[in-house]
């Protein structure tokens, strides 16, 4: 039986522990199309990714090199190197403003300034782009975490990492950041302890 999309999130944490199964290229492939259909700013797509399923690599991410020794990472099945490509993020984002505008498909004032805003987007220090890009990143992780719920799969997003350590050893283009890793594969896991989450009244301001 299929999963709706309030299932899968019901469902979701964050997985630590996984069984000794490897991921299909299906599956893989799977996941990746859920990014790659996430919105993002402007169309701009500044996702990237790298897939890592070596198991020698996949045990090193466990270690003090590569996650501050987060040991669990050695049982991952897949590590999910997920990047912001910030050399193309301008051009990109760009060519589906000229698109939107070309096309009437936004109209009028957001579009009156687009030409300054991608300018100004140009000349932003290296940090304020991969904010940008990150956050549209996050997005599409977000789809792929969930589509990995509904495949019976689970993930935990990982943002204590070395970043430099990681680029030089898969080799990742230098115009690209690293937003984070994902851990994937097939949940076995000991327990899965309750979620904690503020309530409504916490985040809703009246
Ligand atoms: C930005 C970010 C960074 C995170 N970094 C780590 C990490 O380095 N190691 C880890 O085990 N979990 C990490 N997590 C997972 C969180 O601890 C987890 O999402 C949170 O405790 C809520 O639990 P849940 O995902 O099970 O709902 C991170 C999550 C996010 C969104």
């Amino acid at each position: 039986m299929s999963m709706g999309v309030k299932e899968a999130i019901a469902a979701r944490h964050s997985v630590r522990a996984f069984a000794r199964k490897p991921l299909t290229e299906g599956q893989i492939t799977e996941l990746l199309e859920a990014a790659r259909n996430a919105p993002s700013s402007l169309n701009s797509q500044p996702w990237r990714f790298r897939v890592v399923t070596d198991a020698a690599d996949i045990a090193w991410f466990g270690t003090s090199e590569a996650s501050r020794k987060q040991s669990w990472l050695s049982g991952a099945a897949a590590i999910f190197l997920c990047c912001a490509d910030l050399e193309h993020y301008v051009k990109d984002s760009q060519a589906a403003a000229f698109f939107y505008r070309d096309n009437d498909i936004i109209t009028g004032e957001p579009m009156d300034g687009i030409d300054a805003y991608v300018a100004r987007e140009a000349a932003a220090v290296e940090q304020a782009k991969f904010g940008a890009c990150a956050m549209n990143v996050a997005l599409a992780e977000a789809f792929l975490m969930l589509r990995a719920v509904e495949m019976g799969l689970g993930a935990c997003w990982v943002g204590m990492f070395d970043e430099a350590n990681i680029k030089a050893r898969f080799g990742i283009p230098a115009g690209w950041r690293i937003v984070n890793i994902l851990a994937v594969g097939t949940p076995d896991e000991p327990t899965v302890y309750p979620r904690k989450r503020k309530s409504l009244e916490e985040i809703v301001l009246k």
